[in-house]
């Protein structure tokens, strides 16, 4: 059964009141193939009837179930790998320097998917920022979604996602096999709190930022939610503190008060003083 136009304006409007997320005209299949199966999984013949439910019922979860099916949670281990070295060389060794006499460091991933990204960073820390060991550090990471958290909290990955990014040697050092999958070592596992958090919910609850991860989930977002997303996590930063974005993302006619920092093959952002 194809998706009316209806029930995808439906579908598209609840996307976007909830996360944000825009679903534009062209993506009826991209719908029916993810929220199909939700349907069929709650007991309902077809999108259809599941809609009319919704419209009737105030069912928080079962919109959440129809949310989280449209969220795309692809990730890897250091992906791009260039964010990472200007990390390494450039960003981290200027923020400890800047954080040096409170010793202490605050680091938010905002769209942190099923853990890969912020566990890259825990890695990078301990690999060559042993320094830290007798900091205060204070890493936390989030996601709309509650089902890819439940995964990053794991810390559990298969063959093919540790063979997307991660280098062997570190495999090798942070990893345990358990039966087909590799887990990462608590010691490092530990180090990042995740918790749910929706981007387009007030900034107040997280902690103040040196560092903010944002990546590859702007790009969902029109430019009104770009707008305010962006300005809050300016006003999260501390001063000195910086925020890295996908490669296709930007602040630039978005949030002009962000200086750009060019590294050779990448570029972050950096708020002034
Ligand atoms: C493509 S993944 C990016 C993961 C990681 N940052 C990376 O670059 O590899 C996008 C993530 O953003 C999350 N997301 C989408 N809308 C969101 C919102 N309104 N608030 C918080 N997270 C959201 C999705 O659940 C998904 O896990």
């Amino acid at each position: 059964m194809t998706l009316s136009s209806a029930d995808f304006e439906y579908i598209a409007k609840l996307v976007k009141d909830e996360a944000g997320i825009t679903l534009d005209k062209g993506k009826e299949y991209l719908v029916q193939s993810r929220v199909e199966p939700v349907a069929k999984s709650l007991g309902f013949e077809n999108i259809t009837s599941l809609v009319s439910h919704l419209q009737r019922e105030a069912d928080r979860s079962r919109r959440r179930r129809v949310v989280e099916s449209l969220t795309t949670h692809e990730t890897s281990f250091f992906r791009d790998i260039e964010p990472f070295e200007a990390l390494r060389t450039k960003v981290l060794p200027e923020l400890l320097d800047l954080r040096a006499s409170a010793k202490e460091l605050s680091i938010w991933c905002g769209a942190a998917s099923s853990g890969q990204e912020p566990y890259s960073l825990c890695m990078l820390l301990r690999e060559s920022f042993p320094e830290l060991a007798d900091w205060r550090l204070k890493f936390h990471a989030t996601d709309v979604s509650g089902h890819i958290l439940e995964k990053a909290r794991t810390a559990s990955f298969n063959q093919i996602e540790v063979n997307r990014g991660l280098p062997i040697k570190l495999l090798a050092k942070y990893f345990e096999k358990k039966g087909q999958d590799w887990v990462l070592k608590p010691q490092v596992a530990q180090m990042v709190r995740f918790s749910e958090f929706n981007l387009l919910a007030p900034f107040s609850v997280l902690a103040p930022a040196d560092l903010v991860m944002l990546r590859n989930v702007l790009i969902y977002f029109d430019i009104e939610t770009k707008k305010q997303i962006l300005r809050k996590v300016y006003d999260l930063l501390k001063p000195g503190g910086y925020l890295f974005l996908g490669t296709a993302e930007t602040t630039l006619g978005l949030c002009d008060e962000f200086e750009r920092i060019t590294f050779e093959k990448t570029s972050c952002y950096k708020k002034r003083g």
